[in-house]
């Protein structure tokens, strides 16, 4: 196995901290480096399992820091860059876009920028960017592929947009090797309790409604955060630089027949009567511009690494509440303080 330092960003968030779990597991000679701000979203004890791992490091720092980017790159020499740090919740976007466009539109250049300099065009190295499938819209019919138009609608996935553009003018423009992909959303353990699962969870068991946006008729494809994490491995090793591939689970969900499916399976574990944690579902005041549906072609991830998802949506959404009636104290945790604050301010008025 050829030895190399890996940087990842972002990797003490919720899919960053699976895929710094996956690398530095499988891969024992790299030398993986976690560069994260820690935000609201990053978190330490996502990695309390691999931090004294010999191959791994942590660095707290910020993207949209320019000159210090610069100077990790001199410093470090990396051989490839993993690049999931983003603030990543559409509700916040709407609230406070500017974090965004700093953070995923300014950050992601900064780390372009900071490549460059470090690695000219060496076709060697892999600038590896970790986008979404809401940067193409809404989809009526049909499945995204890696074909069709950039449409983002929310401030959200008008940054990542604007970041997937910036990653693919560095590699036109200055041969930089570079990697996109993008999936669709993410659920498992881990998750920050902002996002539809993790929260609705939280909620059953603290009794508290269930707020369901507009009427619950929204379609999300769903993938287990493990498959992501095993996705992006396979695209890091094995895709074709200046290449996009799309990652999905084929897994589409109508909002509200997700979180029935979820009070179901939560009223089995918590030894309820059923039909108990479906009572608290509440529809509450539409998100602005709410896209309806989310739905993604991977074919070409599939046929041309070999990559597939590993787990049904059943079996995962079981491992997600098992691993979150086994982690109370972590969500004692993330929910304590400024996450009440939010919880306040973001549904008080719906
Ligand atoms: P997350 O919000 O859980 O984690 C983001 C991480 O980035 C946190 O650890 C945070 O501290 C860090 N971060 C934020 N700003 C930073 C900065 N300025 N400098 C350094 N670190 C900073 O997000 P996530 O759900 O794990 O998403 C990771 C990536 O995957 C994002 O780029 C997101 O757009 C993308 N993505 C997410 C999903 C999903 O369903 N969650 C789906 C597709 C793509
Ligand atoms: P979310 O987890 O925020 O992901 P995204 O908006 O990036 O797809 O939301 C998933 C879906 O669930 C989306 O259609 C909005 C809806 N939703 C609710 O109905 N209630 C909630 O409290 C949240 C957070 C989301």
């Amino acid at each position: 196995m050829i030895s190399k330092k890996i940087l990842i960003t972002g990797g003490a968030g919720f899919i960053g901290s699976h895929v710094v779990r996956l690398f530095v597991n499988k891969y024992p000679d790299y030398e993986i480096v976690n560069l994260d701000k820690l935000t609201y979203a990053g978190n330490l004890e996502n990695l309390r399992d691999i931090e004294k791992n010999p191959n791994y490091r942590f660095i707290k720092g910020d993207i949209v820091d320019a000159p210090s980017m610069l100077k990790l790159f001199n410093e470090e020499n990396f051989d490839g860059v993993i690049h999931l740090a983003a603030e990543s919740h559409v509700d916040r976007s709407l609230e406070n876009p500017n974090e965004f466009v700093m953070t995923n539109i300014i950050g992601t250049v900064n780390l372009l920028q900071a490549a460059l300099k470090s690695w000219g065009n060496d076709p060697s190295k892999r600038f590896y960017h970790i986008s979404t499938d809401e940067v193409y819209g809404s989809i009526d019919g049909g499945l995204f592929t890696e074909h069709t138009s950039i449409d983002p609608q929310s401030p959200y996935s008008s940054s990542k947009a604007g970041s997937d553009h910036f990653v693919k003018a560095f590699h036109n423009s200055y041969k930089l090797p570079v990697l996109i992909s993008r999936c669709s959303n993410n659920y498992g353990p881990n998750h920050f309790p902002e996002k539809l699962i993790p929260l609705m969870i939280n909620n059953i068991l603290e009794n508290k409604q269930l707020p369901v946006y507009g009427k619950g008729e929204n379609i999300r494809d769903w993938l287990y955060v493990e498959d992501h994490a095993s996705a992006i491995d396979a695209i890091f090793h094995k895709g074709k630089t200046g290449e996009v591939y799309n990652i999905g689970g084929n897994n589409e969900w109508r909002n509200i027949d997700l979180v029935n499916f979820l009070c179901s399976l939560m009223d089995k574990k918590l030894d309820r009567a059923e039909g108990t944690s479906a009572k608290l579902i509440t529809y509450v005041k539409d998100r602005p511009g709410h896209d309806l549906r989310y739905a993604i072609d991977s074919s070409k991830l599939q046929n041309d690494l070999g990559w597939s998802p590993s787990l049904t949506f059943e079996v995962g959404l079981e491992r997600t509440v098992d691993w979150y009636l086994n982690n109370k104290e972590w969500l004692s945790h993330v929910t304590s303080g400024q996450y009440k604050e939010y919880y306040t301010q973001m549904y008080n008025k719906r």
